[in-house]
């Protein structure tokens, strides 16, 4: 069987360093299973978080050779037979050890998102929507939760920003309410003033590395975006809801 060079990100929160492994490899081989092949046979005590290896559960999020991916998902052939592939934790959040990181920022940002406030039922007892909305918010429900997003964005990437900007993924989350057809809490002016919509500058990067394939920026960051500019920039519409009361 042929052999691979790897390295290891090894360490905590205290500080750390590559280690080199040689493994040898077989076709059809993920990063996952290389990682567990250097935990079973050189490094019992290498730490790595993993559950379904089938792209679903999001939890194997490394960077490999500098890129947030998901291991389970990342076959060797994708890099040349005589690449050094290297892994290690996501950038944006605190390691734990090893390969392992502590992601319990983003369960924070979740919870200060107002949850789904239903409008009351048609007279027949009924909530009716349409196809065409329920088909809009359907792509945000994909998401596995995996983070790759929230590592790429640079503004969560930087740590004075990170508690001004919720990141790509809470922006998902919140345009799925926001276009639930049958919502009607208000979180417009959250979204400006404490998700930080404004930070963003729509480079995009958090879509490319999206293994869900969500069009995070063009479907539910600018959409937001749009609807914060509405309501507190258009002049018209400001006029409308004077007027409106
Ligand atoms: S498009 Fe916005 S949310 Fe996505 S990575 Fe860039 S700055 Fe972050
Ligand atoms: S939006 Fe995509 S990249 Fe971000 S957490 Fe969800 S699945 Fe992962
Ligand atoms: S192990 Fe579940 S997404 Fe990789």
């Amino acid at each position: 069987m042929p052999e691979r060079k790897f390295r290891v990100w090894r360490g905590d929160d205290n500080g750390g360093d590559y280690e080199s492994y040689d493994v040898e490899v077989e076709q059809g081989m993920v990063v996952l299973d290389a990682v567990h092949l250097i935990q079973s046979r050189q490094a019992n005590d290498l730490a790595v978080r993993w559950n379904c290896k089938a792209g679903k559960c999001g939890s194997c999020s490394v960077e490999i050779n500098g890129k947030p991916k998901l291991a389970c998902m990342t076959r060797l052939n994708d890099y040349a037979p005589d690449e050094t592939i290297s892994v290690q934790p996501l950038k944006a959040f605190p390691v734990i050890k090893d390969l392992v990181c502590d992601v319990s920022w983003n369960y924070e940002q979740n919870k200060r998102i107002p949850p789904l406030k239903p409008k009351p039922r048609d007279k027949d007892g009924q909530f009716r929507m349409m196809q065409r909305d329920v088909d809009r918010v359907q792509e945000f429900r994909k998401c596995i939760e995996c983070f790759l997003c929230q590592d790429v964005c640079h503004v969560v990437r930087d740590h004075d920003a990170k508690d001004k900007f919720v990141g790509p993924r809470f922006m998902v989350r919140l345009a799925s309410l926001e276009m639930h057809p049958l919502d009607e809490e208000d979180r417009i002016p959250k979204i400006k003033e404490e998700f930080g919509s404004g930070m963003c500058n729509i480079t995009r990067c958090c879509t490319e590395v999206c293994p869900e394939h969500i069009n995070i920026t063009d479907n539910g960051i600018i959409p937001l975006k749009e609807r914060v500019v509405d309501r507190y920039y258009d002049p018209i519409a400001r006029l409308l809801r004077k007027i409106r009361g």
